[in-house]
């Protein structure tokens, strides 16, 4: 097991299962804590945020996170108001942002971009999503999130729906839980099947199967359905999106034909893949996860601004 103190997050490919287990007992210790002493984690340091897109958990959770470790945050999320709209570069403004913060989160909508930025950084530095690459911080709290409700994540089945090409959120996802014995179902328009070359070492350690369609056969098996939005942005031809978009729909219908302790996960923002028709239902986890998110990333920033967490 790792030591987090100063340490960056830059993919789910850094952290080892003992790693990952640690962090989540810690998720639950740091949760369990009263106000008082949570709020003494991050007294008086400060997280800097770059958001080059748009994002409404990520952000919003390590500011709840960080406020609730007695910290605060600084930061850019929209970047038409920052002076990279004048031309400044990725490079200098994480310069800035490192003289002014404890601790750094970025995301930005190009592959690599959290790796250079933490070569250049002193403080650590969290990547909350680079391009079609990676979302970390997302991986950890989907894997927590399965070990909360389902209270293991060896064993499970669990299927992975939707955009599977783009969405980055299912390649951190892949290799966090290649650390497990867990079966995983892929399915996706052919279109939008998974960049095997971005999963060629996860593939060595997890059962895949492949589908086009979420029939009952599958349905039937799985423990988790884990959906994604198409991802419009990505994207490079809009009328490619236009087949696409729609494919698949959790709703009632599938719950029905699905396990009866089926849960389903979303990153979120969900648009029409999944009903809100189901959304007070036993199965809808998704809100949940996202709650899950706040406790997790302080966890991390606790572990990572202090040298003994407790
Ligand atoms: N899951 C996720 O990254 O959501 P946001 O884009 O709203 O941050």
């Amino acid at each position: 097991m790792g030591n987090f103190f100063n340490r960056d997050v830059v993919s789910i490919k850094d952290f080892s299962r003992k790693d990952l287990e640690f962090i989540f007992s810690c998720t639950d210790r740091v949760a369990s804590l009263k106000p008082h002493e949570k709020a003494e984690l991050g007294k008086g340091r400060t997280l800097g945020y770059i958001f080059y897109e748009p994002s409404t958990r990520t952000r919003m959770s390590f500011e709840a996170a960080m406020a609730s470790l007695g910290g605060s945050s600084i930061g850019i999320f929209d970047s038409k108001t920052a002076s990279v709209e004048k031309g400044e570069s990725l490079a200098d403004t994480i310069r800035i942002m490192d003289l002014y913060s404890d601790v750094i989160v970025l995301r930005h909508p190009l592959d690599g971009s959290s790796r250079f930025a933490a070569e250049l950084s002193k403080h650590p530095l969290i990547n909350a999503g680079s391009g079609g690459e990676e979302h970390p911080t997302q991986a950890m709290l989907d894997l927590y999130t399965m070990l909360k409700v389902k209270k293991r994540i060896d064993g499970l089945n669990i299927g992975i729906v939707g955009d599977l090409k783009y969405g980055r959120t299912v390649y951190s996802l892949l290799y966090g839980l290649s650390n497990y014995d867990v079966t995983i179902h892929l399915i996706s328009p052919p279109t939008l099947s998974i960049r095997k070359e971005s999963i060629y070492e996860a593939m060595k350690d997890l059962k895949i199967i492949e589908h086009e369609n979420l029939d009952d056969r599958i349905l039937s098996d799985l423990d988790i359905i884990y959906v994604t939005r198409i991802q419009k942005e990505r994207f490079p031809d809009p009328q490619e999106y236009e087949k696409v978009k729609g494919t698949y729909t959790i709703d009632t219908s599938i719950l029905g034909r699905a396990k009866s302790d089926v849960s389903i996960m979303h990153p979120m923002p969900r648009l029409e893949e999944i009903s809100h028709s189901i959304d007070n239902t036993e199965n809808a986890i998704y809100f949940k996860q996202a709650a899950y998110g706040k406790e997790l990333r302080a966890a991390l920033l606790a572990l990572i601004l202090n040298e003994r967490l407790i």
